[in-house]
């Protein structure tokens, strides 16, 4: 393992920001995480962990070591009659990850596909799409704590998933280096298609006899259609969560915008489409200098080029104080600020 400094973080964030590292690494396997969490504590540096940089702003410098993961590796941990266990390594792709399982015939993640950035950040947030989040599949992690090195294993409920969170967003934040999660996935697939989008994309694809491919393929086929590919326009997907609210706060909207859209989310809450309320208050397709809000997702900021990660907050911080004035939400942003 060797540990660069001054490195540009270019080619490590979908933003495609030219933000530089202190000092830089590239971890291929457990002792490799060992040796650069040693190192960073040796030297008193503080860490960042990288996958794919799909869901980061990087502000400025990064002060201390960056980390990126590589750990790869695809394993059969278990299977019986139903289901199998996959335990893969957190620096496999994740799209990569879910042609496997979809090659394999094992279901659970064909409405994930296309999700940028590495298996290893699946569990940060929890991540979803079109009806499923990871929580569905999710077996076990591996991680390593930074301050101690030790080993530690930890269950679906030891992660407190909730609607893009997780226990490493919030109390364990910065505290441990993912290197493993394990899947568990079922041989006989029950097809989600309850997202409204998915039946009218598999209707215009003429697909009758319903699989793994033709769900993933309409999936991706609406992805396509709405959000930017970060290799041609710089992003993170959303940028902001879709804010979970009282019912009274839809009902006071919903007095002078009937046409307000909103989704159950439990007893007396909805969710609201952050999407539409930033369109609303007349962002979508904003643009200002290198920095910008996409013309067909308004929850996607955008760099359109030069774009610094400071004027991108600077940005998110507008969108917000303009909500909140026009609507009385609060957005809270999804990406990771570093
Ligand atoms: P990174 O950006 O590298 O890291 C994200 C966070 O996790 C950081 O805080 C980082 O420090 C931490 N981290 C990363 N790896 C590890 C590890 N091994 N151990 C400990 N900490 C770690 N997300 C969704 O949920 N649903 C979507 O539909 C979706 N669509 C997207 C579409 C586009 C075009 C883009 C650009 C992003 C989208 N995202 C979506 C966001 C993003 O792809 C996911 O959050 C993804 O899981 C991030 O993976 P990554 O490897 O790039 O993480
Ligand atoms: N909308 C607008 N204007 C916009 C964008 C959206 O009015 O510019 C409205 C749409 O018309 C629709 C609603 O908002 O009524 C929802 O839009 P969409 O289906 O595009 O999904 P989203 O809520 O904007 C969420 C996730 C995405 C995920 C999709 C599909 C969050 C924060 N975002 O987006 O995840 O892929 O649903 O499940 O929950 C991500 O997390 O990075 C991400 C891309």
């Amino acid at each position: 393992m060797t540990i660069d400094s001054r490195v540009s973080l270019k080619p490590y964030n979908s933003f495609g920001l030219d933000v530089q590292a202190e000092f830089f690494t590239m971890a291929k396997s457990v002792d490799d995480v060992m040796e650069a969490a040693a190192y960073g504590s040796r030297k008193g540096l503080p860490l960042l962990v990288l996958g794919g940089g799909s869901n980061v702003l990087l502000r400025d410098r990064v002060n201390g070591l960056v980390m990126v993961n590589r750990i790869t590796g695809i394993e059969l941990a278990h299977e019986d009659e139903h289901q199998v266990w996959l335990r893969v390594g957190a620096g496999e792709n994740w799209h990569s990850f879910v042609e496997h399982c979809i090659a394999k015939g094992y279901a659970g993640v064909e409405n994930l596909a296309l999700i940028p950035g590495c298996v290893g950040a699946s569990p940060m947030q929890n991540i979803g799409a079109y009806g499923v989040e990871i929580n569905s599949v999710f077996e076990q992690l591996e991680a390593i704590h930074l301050a101690t090195g030790q080993r530690q294993i930890f269950d679906c409920e030891a992660c407190q998933f909730g609607y893009r969170e997780s226990v490493f967003k919030r109390s364990l934040k910065g505290q441990y280096v993912i290197t493993h999660v394990t899947y568990r996935l079922s041989k006989t697939p029950s097809f989600n298609v309850s997202y409204g989008a998915i039946t009218q994309e598999l209707e215009r694809m003429g697909i009758t006899d319903l699989s793994l491919r033709a769900v993933a393929d309409a999936v991706m086929a609406i992805r396509r259609s709405k959000l930017p590919d970060p290799a041609v326009l710089g992003n993170a997907g959303s940028f902001f969560k879709n804010p979970v609210v009282g019912k009274e706060v839809l009902d006071r909207i919903a007095a002078f915008r009937p046409d307000v859209p909103s989704y159950p989310a439990g007893v007396n809450e909805v969710k609201l489409a952050a999407g539409w309320l930033i369109e609303q208050a007349g962002w979508k397709g904003y643009r200002s200098n290198g920095c910008g809000v996409h013309d067909r997702q308004a929850l996607v900021l955008v760099n359109h080029g030069g774009a610094t990660g400071d004027e991108l907050y600077a940005l998110s911080s507008r969108i917000i104080d303009d909500v909140q004035a026009k609507f009385g939400v609060l957005l809270e942003r999804e990406v990771n600020i570093i």
